[in-house]
């Protein structure tokens, strides 16, 4: 039934500007097939940049069947993680790097009812989430600098997907950032099974045909 790889179609590389565009990038994705909704949230101090959806109303107001998988770029999210969870959360990690507590916001979000994800910049060691992986529902490794969409993937980040997958065989990795099919094909190939794509499904004429080629990418041998 599951099948082995999830593609999240991340809307901050769809126009934006509106409420109207986001609903119109949001239902493009879910009619082109995408299993999953990716919303970036920047808060302007972790990351520069700000995004829409730094304002849960505007993540709340999306109406979609697609399940919400949350990337909260945001300092201290110790102190807000409630406001995205009510958001409409299906999936929400925050980054290593910004939290106080990891062990307690991940049990926050399960409690919660939500799948609890944990991401790491690509300068962040895999060492570093791995003593709170065994808490949570998904690591998320992040293959650009977060803060914009279109960005190039950085190999390197590769090898923290292997040496996740090594100790924590069954967890879902999810890979976000410069993602295309060649890349999600080497994503795939170090474990990763859920692979968020921005400009790869917006940038291209046929999303259908875009999410289709994501996730059907071949192992090589
Ligand atoms: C970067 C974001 C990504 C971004 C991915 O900060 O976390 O989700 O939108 O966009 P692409 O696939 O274009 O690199
Ligand atoms: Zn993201």
């Amino acid at each position: 039934m599951a099948k082995d790889l999830l593609v999240s179609a991340s809307i901050l590389a769809a126009p934006h500007a509106t409420q109207e565009e986001v609903q119109a990038a949001a239902s493009a994705a879910e009619a082109a097939g995408a299993d999953l909704l990716h919303v970036d949230v920047m808060d302007g101090t972790f990351v520069p940049e700000t995004t829409r959806w730094n304002d849960p109303a505007a993540i709340k107001a999306i109406a979609t069947g697609l399940p919400l998988d949350i990337h909260i770029m945001i300092q201290d999210p110790d102190d807000r993680l409630e406001e995205f969870v009510s958001a409409g959360a299906s999936m929400l990690a925050f980054h290593v790097e910004a939290a106080k507590e990891p062990e307690r916001l991940l049990s926050r979000l399960r409690r919660a009812g939500v799948k609890a994800g944990i991401v790491l910049n690509p300068e962040t060691p895999a060492e570093k989430i791995l003593p709170y992986l065994s808490l949570a529902d998904y690591a998320l490794v992040l293959s650009v600098h977060p803060g914009k969409a279109g960005q190039e993937f950085l190999p390197d980040t590769l090898t923290k997907v292997i040496i996740i997958k090594q100790r924590f065989p069954e967890l879902p990795i999810e890979m976000d950032g410069g993602m295309n099919p060649e890349t999600a094909a080497l994503a795939r190939e170090a474990g990763a099974s859920i692979i968020v794509a921005g400009n790869a499904i917006y940038a291209s004429e046929d999303l259908g045909i875009a999410i289709r080629s994501l996730r059907e990418t071949q192992k090589t041998i």
